[in-house]
């Protein structure tokens, strides 16, 4: 670390306060000089370092204790930076995401040669974005560099989307934690890439499916979004090979006939402590130790954004086993907190038929 201890700074929603201006400017010095910092986006909380200094990019794997055969997005301040980093020239549709942006979703093209293998883990294309937070691109603009940045946890745990839950895993590991308050989208980005015959969508996030196919016209979508991996399987993604957003007790997912559903889990809570991640209209019925909700089934955005949180805080509860519901179909946002909970539970899905 280039600081003793790593030190939290606050940095309100606009980014445009004179302290928010200082402490930005602060932690933009660090990133000049190789260090680590904490930052907050619209998605989840991202670990960042000058994209183009290798040295410290390695240290984001360091500190994640990250697979070194995992790349990392490159953030920027501005869509039209794309093109300094990215062969852009013969791309179709990329205007079209780019009119999209800032927004929370990543594109993946052709790396320029400026662009470090450690970064793209030896793949010959690379992941951009443009977040959608007033304090992420005011980071990227006062560093003057791309910044490279993976969710800030601990490889294997759920992303981060609060600076109580950056600071489990990141103390004394970053040397800046920038504290912008919670992420509204809560699940990471939308990743689509573009050096496919037909776009293809890698990790469902806010920009959804559904409006990608209607700006682009056909878009493919990988099977690993919703299907686990069979073993040693080849990925456009290599993140999908991992286990992921995993609380420390196991998880069930329930999906179907509600009722069934809610028997299911209070016969097994009658015999085990357990934990349900639910919605509203779910919770009067359920018998577990602990009950966390959501938001109402009409309202997946708001399942969403407290999905990680609430994946979490079952940690420090004293039962054996948790269950969780899905959503009731994958379209919108709804995909992304499939994606996420199938990957939470190692896929292990429970389905009651009407
Ligand atoms: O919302 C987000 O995207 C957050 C915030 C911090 O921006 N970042 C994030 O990064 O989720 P990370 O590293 O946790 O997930 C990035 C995913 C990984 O699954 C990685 O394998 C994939 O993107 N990826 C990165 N570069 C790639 C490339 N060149 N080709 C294919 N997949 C790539
Ligand atoms: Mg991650």
């Amino acid at each position: 670390m280039i600081l003793e201890k790593t030190k939290v700074l606050k940095v309100s929603k606009s980014a445009d306060t004179k302290e928010d201006l200082q402490n930005l400017y602060f932690a933009a010095e660090i990133i000049k000089k190789g260090g680590l910092v904490v930052f907050p986006t619209e998605t989840v909380y991202g670990l960042g370092a000058n994209a183009l200094d290798e040295k410290a990019v390695r240290k984001i794997y360091e500190a994640k204790g990250r697979p070194q055969n995992n790349p990392l997005i490159i953030h920027l301040s501005k869509s039209d930076d794309i093109d300094l980093y990215c062969e852009t020239g013969k791309i179709e549709g990329l205007d079209a995401l780019k009119a999209l942006m800032p927004a929370p979703l990543t594109v993946i093209l052709p790396a320029k040669p400026v662009i470090p293998s450690v970064i793209t883990a030896g793949l010959p294309n690379v992941a951009a974005r443009v977040p959608m937070s007033a304090a992420a691109r005011k980071l990227i603009e006062l560093s003057g560099v791309p910044i490279a940045a993976p969710s800030a946890n601990l490889s294997g745990k759920p992303s981060p989307t609060c600076a109580k839950h950056v600071l489990e895993d990141m103390d004394g590991r970053a040397d800046v934690i920038i504290d912008g308050g919670d992420c509204e989208v809560g699940v990471e980005s939308t990743i689509i890439t573009l050096c496919e015959e037909v776009p293809t969508l890698l990790r469902p996030g806010g920009i959804t499916f559904e409006k990608l196919c209607s700006i682009l016209g056909e878009v493919h979508m990988s099977h690993a979004v919703l299907e686990s991996l069979k073993p040693g399987e080849q990925v456009l993604s290599p993140g999908m090979m991992y286990r992921h957003y995993a609380p420390e007790r196991p998880v069930e997912l329930v999906k179907g006939n509600r009722m069934k559903c809610v028997d299911y889990i209070n016969t097994r809570s009658s015999k085990e402590d357990c934990a349900v991640i639910c919605y509203d209209e779910q919770a009067p019925l359920l018998k577990c130790k602990y009950v966390l909700t959501a938001g109402s089934e009409k309202d997946n955005q708001a399942y969403a954004s407290k999905l990680f949180s609430m994946l979490r805080d079952t940690n420090s509860l004293d039962v054996s086993y948790i269950f969780a519901f899905l959503p009731v179909d994958t379209t919108g946002i709804s995909l992304a907190i499939y994606n996420r909970l199938l990957r939470a539970a190692g896929f292990n899905v429970k389905t009651f038929d009407d």
